[in-house]
């Protein structure tokens, strides 16, 4: 290793440290893991330790319209683009992630992002100040608000707003669980609803877009890539993200007593919602490359001696192939319909969010493997079948992602996990990344 790497080391690996600072913040003692939707105290917590991180390195920190947190590391002022009116912004290298989780989540989904993006500007501007590294353009650190959808139901809902994939009336009017609208939730953090939606200048400024994430399957531990001792490489260059969606079925029957109605005379929606589930595994078993899944239900009013008079319960399908996923759904939907008729009930098919594969830049993913190649020989190119802000962003401006190996594949899930050598060289591999681009 040279001296300048030697040197480097403690700077990388000090996205561990990052982490380790964070990893009190939202755990959830009942469901284990972590719980931090957007905008609770958790997640406001991990906000302002960012923005104290940020602000602490000199970035400038700013929050925009639409509740995403922008770091900036500008370039010097130039007395020319003044003059000409020109944003010393357009056109920036932009990183990072998203701070909220979903439900009982792992530490690193999301805020691995964050925590290497601080790690590899420290790497970076030290390279600066030892005249290694000369910027032609501006960089920023972004943190995007409810990657999750866990909260308001609806995914990547900050870079939705920003590139205008989702219109921002529908975004406000979404209601989490205990009925507050976004429009009030962002409202309660100082944020103005009306000013929502596309934002022209903050796309403008992005001229490249790299998440870096946990890997959220066992691609880098497949046999194709493993060692002799079973071992994956840490870092993996993302190629593509399979489309996916979210539906909410809505089974309506008879609410009802337990103990007075006959097992004969029931209109029991949970009965229908029950079968549909199993014929949702069974559907999306018998599509290869498919995934479907429910992983929630709601009875209404949910008392354990009422028979329910309505259950919603909400889906998530996926495949590579866009029409395939909606000749899926068409036919769950038919099969709930003939279940629920079945038990004398009604359901009705409510499309929550969409997204189309994602195929990332093909330019800027060639150049991640080429920065990668340099500290992980043989790092795979890697598709997911998780949904990234980086995939949102993808519509409008080019971006791509690096993967930080994950032992058991396991996501979404206090059990997810990434050792900490493979997070120090995910970040090694990120500002090597982001150097070469700037
Ligand atoms: C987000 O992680 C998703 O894939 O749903
Ligand atoms: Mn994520
Ligand atoms: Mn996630």
């Amino acid at each position: 290793m040279t001296e300048a790497l030697t040197g480097e080391a403690p700077r990388l690996a000090a996205v561990n440290s990052l982490m380790a600072a964070i990893a009190d913040t939202g755990r959830d003692a009942r469901r284990g893991g972590y719980s931090r939707p957007v905008y609770s105290s958790a997640e406001l917590e991990l906000r302002e330790w960012f923005v104290a991180e940020a602000t602490s390195r000199g970035l400038a920190v700013e929050r925009d319209a639409n509740g995403v947190i922008w770091a900036w590391w500008d370039l010097p002022a130039r007395h020319d683009d003044a003059a000409a009116g020109a944003d010393p912004r357009a056109g920036a290298l932009v990183t990072g992630s998203h701070l909220d989780s979903v439900p009982g989540g792992g530490p690193f989904d999301g805020p691995l992002g964050v925590a290497s993006a601080l790690a590899a500007f420290d790497v970076l501007a030290a390279r600066e100040a030892a005249g290694t590294l000369a910027r032609r353009r501006a960089f920023a650190i972004a943190v995007f608000p409810e990657e999750e959808g866990s909260a308001f139901g609806v995914a990547c809902l900050g870079s939705r707003l920003i590139t205008g994939a989702i219109d921002p009336v529908r975004a406000l009017n979404l209601k989490d669980e205990r009925g507050t609208t976004f429009a009030e939730a962002s409202r309660a953090i100082g944020l103005d609803p009306d000013a929502m939606g596309r934002d022209e200048l903050a796309l403008s400024r992005i001229g490249d877009f790299v998440e870096l994430h946990v890997e959220q399957g066992r691609g880098l531990n497949t046999e194709e890539y493993t060692d002799a001792a079973g071992r994956g490489p840490a870092v993996a260059v993302a190629s593509s993200i399979l489309g996916h969606g979210r539906w909410r079925l809505s089974f309506t029957g008879q609410g009802n007593h337990a103990g007075t109605t006959l097992m004969t005379d029931r209109a029991d929606p949970m009965i229908a919602a029950s079968q549909a589930v199993l014929a949702i595994r069974s559907t999306g078993a018998a599509q290869p490359g498919a995934r479907a899944t429910v992983g929630r239900l709601e009875p209404v009013p949910g008392g354990t001696n009422v028979i329910a008079s309505r259950v919603d319960l909400w889906m998530d399908v996926r495949h590579a192939d866009d029409a395939v996923t909606a000749a899926l759904v068409t036919q769950i939907h038919e099969q709930a319909q003939r279940i629920a008729a079945l038990e004398g009930c009604g359901v009705e098919l409510t499309e929550e969010s969409l997204s189309a594969t994602v195929h990332f830049d093909a330019s800027l993913t060639r150049a991640l493997a080429a920065s990668t190649a340099r500290t992980i020989p043989g790092a795979p190119a890697l598709a997911t079948g998780a949904g990234h802000d980086a995939g949102v962003l993808a519509a409008e401006v080019p971006t791509g992602m690096l993967f930080v190996r994950n032992p058991s594949g396991i996501s979404h899930s206090p059990e997810e996990y990434v050792e900490d050598d493979d997070a120090t060289a995910g970040t090694a591999a990120l500002a090597d990344a982001l150097e070469d681009l700037l």
